[in-house]
């Protein structure tokens, strides 16, 4: 599904924040600076509908936005930044906990990794904690622009190997040069009447 139509609709920290609609959820998760923003962006074609920033951790809430007026993508707060406080990460973990539980319309989520690292414990954790609750998991190894071809055979394996992967799809992309977005855009037709 090409994405021709993407807005803002609003940011949520809990449950009464979340939308009435039932159209279906992707939510977009993975530590901070991995290219969230940028791949969401990248995906509807924007500069700037998700805010991307050099300086980590900036997105603080869930944050919604319509696309072609069919589905919802779900952009969430990097987490594994440092320089966050205590009872934030603690915020979060509540916060995304309630929503993964609870939210029906989640169909499906994308955890972002960086393709030139180890996934770490918190992306470890992360995904154990989609795998838990049931939610179908794609991986996306970001940035790929930043390795050589020759390389991506390690890395891939790197990744499959510290995520312990078995049936996922893992797709290596890259926001800045737009290699492999419509791979992503193909999983959207499953779900679009
Ligand atoms: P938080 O909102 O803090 O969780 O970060 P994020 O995951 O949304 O990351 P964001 O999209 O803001 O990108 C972080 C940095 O990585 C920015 O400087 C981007 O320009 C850069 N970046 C993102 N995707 C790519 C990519 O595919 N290639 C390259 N070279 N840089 C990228
Ligand atoms: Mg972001």
């Amino acid at each position: 599904m090409k994405i021709t139509k993407a807005e803002f609709l609003k940011s949520g920290t809990n449950k009464s924040h979340m939308l009435d609609g039932n159209k279906p959820e992707f939510l977009f998760c993975g530590r901070s600076n991995v290219g969230k923003s940028s791949f969401i962006n990248g995906l509807c074609n924007r500069k700037n509908l998700a805010r991307t920033s050099s300086k980590p951790g900036k997105t603080i809430t869930l944050n919604m936005f319509e696309i072609n007026e069919k589905l919802i993508f779900v952009d969430v707060p990097g987490y594994g930044y440092a320089i966050r406080s205590k009872a934030q990460i603690e915020q979060f973990g509540r916060m995304i906990e309630e929503y993964i539980k609870t939210r029906q319309e989640l169909k499906l989520a994308f955890l972002l990794v960086d393709i030139r690292h180890a996934p770490t414990d918190d992306d470890k954790t992360m995904f154990e904690f989609l795998k838990y609750y049931g939610i179908k998991t794609v991986i996306i190894a970001t940035k790929y622009d930043k390795i050589t071809r020759n390389q991506l055979p390690k890395q891939i394996k790197l990744i499959k190997e510290t995520l312990e992967l078995t049936d996922e799809i893992l797709i290596p992309v890259s926001s800045e040069t737009r290699f492999n977005l419509d791979k992503v855009e193909e999983i959207f037709d499953s779900y679009v009447k």
